[in-house]
């Protein structure tokens, strides 16, 4: 597995990844939902990842494998972990552990002593197990009920 930049071809399989990992593995948020996975997914086009991409205050990497894109993380330079998403057929395999090194590390590299973001209920377990503490009462985004925000002093100490 490579953990590289984005480049804007990866945009579209960036955006399946992205769309696949919300609705199939995000259950515990959208609970199969219509209205609010419409609400997630509608931002979740291949031109808006091609922006996101392009941003350049903010960097979205990908992993991949054999040509096979396993994941898409993004932070700002500020920070902030905006975007996370595991591919279903690469979950439990460290993918996402990996990423969010690279994420953590991108942000450190651009001054921040901290990194922020906002939980998923999924993947709540698997940030406060990375060292995120809560920082916050639970939010509602697109209609779910629990979304957690969450911080992490770099280099501190976690697993
Ligand atoms: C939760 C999630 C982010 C973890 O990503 P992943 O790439 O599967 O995670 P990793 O393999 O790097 O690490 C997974 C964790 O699952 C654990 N795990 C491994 N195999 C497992 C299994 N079969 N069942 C349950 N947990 C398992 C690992 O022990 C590890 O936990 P730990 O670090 O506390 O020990 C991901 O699976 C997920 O569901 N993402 C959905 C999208 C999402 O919510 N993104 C976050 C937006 S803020």
């Amino acid at each position: 597995m490579e953990i590289r930049a984005a480049i804007p071809e990866d945009a579209a399989a960036a955006c399946q990844v992205i769309r696949r990992s919300i609705t199939e593995l995000c259950v515990a948020d959208h609970r199969n939902d219509e209205a609010i996975l419409m609400r997630w997914l509608d931002n979740k086009t291949p031109e808006v990842v091609a922006s996101w991409i392009g941003r350049p205050d903010n960097s979205l990497f990908v992993a991949v494998e054999a040509n096979r894109m396993l994941a898409v993380g993004s932070v700002t330079d500020a920070g902030e972990i905006n975007v996370n998403y595991v591919s279903p057929d690469a979950r439990f395999r460290g993918v996402s552990r990996a990423l969010l090194g690279a994420l953590e590390a991108r942000a450190a590299e651009r001054g921040n002593t901290r990194c922020t973001l906002t939980s998923t209920e999924t993947a709540r377990r698997f940030y406060l197990a990375r060292g995120y503490v809560e920082t916050g009462p639970p939010v509602g985004i697109f209609g779910t009920s629990s979304a957690y925000p969450m911080s992490k002093i770099l280099g501190s100490a976690c697993p």
